[in-house]
């Protein structure tokens, strides 16, 4: 699916090789806007996405698709400049479709700074802000999965998320799997092509600033849903850059916070590799004061039977690990339910264990709960849970899709104790 393109800047006048899937991160400072092209309507992609493939506090990857009509230029600058710099990124044609997926990754970025940026000359021009440095002030962001609700009232459900996200302005969005619903399927690209534009339209802050996405995948992005090759999710890897390798990875926020990406068992074994290379990002990682992790199946689910085969292997692979180093908290997804657990160690409640939430229903048709002895609260209910980082106090709010905060929990960072409300 690669492809190798010889592209110019019509910026620059650079020519560049670009290789797909690469990020060149060509960066020129000093460049001076351009006068606009007359008379042709301003590039306006169908679609354009944020996320990060290095520290979010100096860096932005900027995804956006065209019909392969356009070059892979980003200018951007910090509100108070003047002058525009440019980066040359690259681009690799969209799976099952005629769309080109153009990726460019600014760095060198200052913390907790707003920029603009445009596709060029003559294109409209959007916002984003970097990470602060350190959590001396609030940080807040929000984790769902399990995005869908139909096709029909996308449009009317992302409308109203734009509300609540314009009401809690949250720094980015992770999103624990099960996205468009395509499935991998060729036949359901425009699924991606509908969540996406909805995406653009409708998620934007108050004042206009994109939220950057991070993504772990779950069984609706993979033909066959579990135990399948990459390949098998072509949507899902094609449109997503990603911190460092394929399928399972972990996003640093400079030293205070980590997240760990999972992959639990679409695309890749739970045991092996991804439990080995989850032991080493944990054990090197014991001095970050909030590291949280976030996949798809539950390990604790409040929907499905505590047996079921993939949530066992997790809980056999990769709690230990989680109790061992200390995992503040585990985000979960795919019941389609609200949870939130007991503090579990060793399977029982202990006051020095992991909290897990979830289950998944921000657009899903929220399914019945069951109880369980390690269930604490549940809900039959569409939600997210916005997370807010203050120092050392972590506080967690489940707020349903009319904006009605329904759990709320304080954790203190120091002790794990945990704070109902
Ligand atoms: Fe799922």
């Amino acid at each position: 699916m690669s492809s190798v393109r010889t592209v110019q800047s019509r910026v620059t006048g650079i020519v560049v090789v670009g290789a797909a899937c690469l990020t060149l991160s060509c960066v020129q400072a000093g460049v001076s806007e351009p006068a606009s092209e007359k008379g042709a309507m301003p590039f306006d992609p169908p679609a354009v996405y944020l996320t990060w493939q290095r520290d979010p506090t100096t860096t932005m990857t900027v995804q956006w698709h065209s019909d392969g009509g356009r070059d892979d230029v980003i200018q951007y600058l910090r509100l108070d400049e003047r002058v525009w710099h440019t980066v040359i990124g690259a681009h690799h044609p969209m799976p099952y479709s005629d769309r080109i997926v153009h990726v460019a990754e600014l760095t060198g970025l200052e913390p907790g700074t707003e920029y603009r940026f445009r596709f060029g000359t003559n294109s409209v021009a959007f916002t984003f802000r970097t990470m602060p440095r350190d959590v001396s002030k609030p940080i807040r962001f929000v984790v769902g999965g399990d995005t869908m609700e139909s096709f029909d009232a996308l449009d009317v459900w992302f409308e109203e998320c734009r509300r609540l996200v314009a009401e809690q302005d949250p720094m980015f969005t992770v999103i624990g799997g099960d996205i468009a619903y395509a499935n991998g399927d060729p036949k359901l690209v425009k699924r991606w092509y509908r969540w996406l534009a909805a995406w653009k339209k409708h998620m934007v802050t108050s004042r206009g600033r994109l939220i950057p996405l991070l993504m772990v995948i779950g069984n609706h992005e993979v033909q066959g849903g579990f135990r399948q090759r990459p390949a098998k999710a072509p949507y899902f890897y094609s449109l997503f850059a990603m911190p460092g390798q394929r399928g399972y990875n972990v996003v640093d926020f400079g030293r205070y916070m980590s997240l760990i990406l999972l992959d639990s068992e679409h695309t890749h074994a739970i045991d092996g590799r991804q439990t080995d290379w989850l032991g080493r990002t944990l054990a090197n990682r014991q001095d970050v004061p909030h590291i949280f992790g976030v996949y798809h199946v539950p390990a604790y689910p409040s929907v499905r039977k505590f047996n079921n085969r993939v949530s066992t292997k997790i809980r056999q692979h990769w709690v230990p690990l989680f109790e061992k180093f200390g995992l503040d908290v585990a985000f979960e997804h795919h019941d389609h339910a609200y949870k939130r657990t007991h503090l579990i160690r060793a399977g029982t409640v202990d006051p020095r264990g992991v909290l897990y939430l979830g289950d998944g229903a921000w657009g899903a048709l929220p399914r019945k709960t069951r109880e369980d002895w390690y269930l604490t609260k549940t809900a039959s209910r569409q939600h997210f849970i916005l997370v807010t980082i203050d120092g050392q106090s972590r506080t967690f709010q489940a707020i349903d899709i009319k904006g009605h905060v329904f759990d709320q929990v304080h954790q203190n960072a120091l002790s794990h104790s945990i704070i109902a409300q």
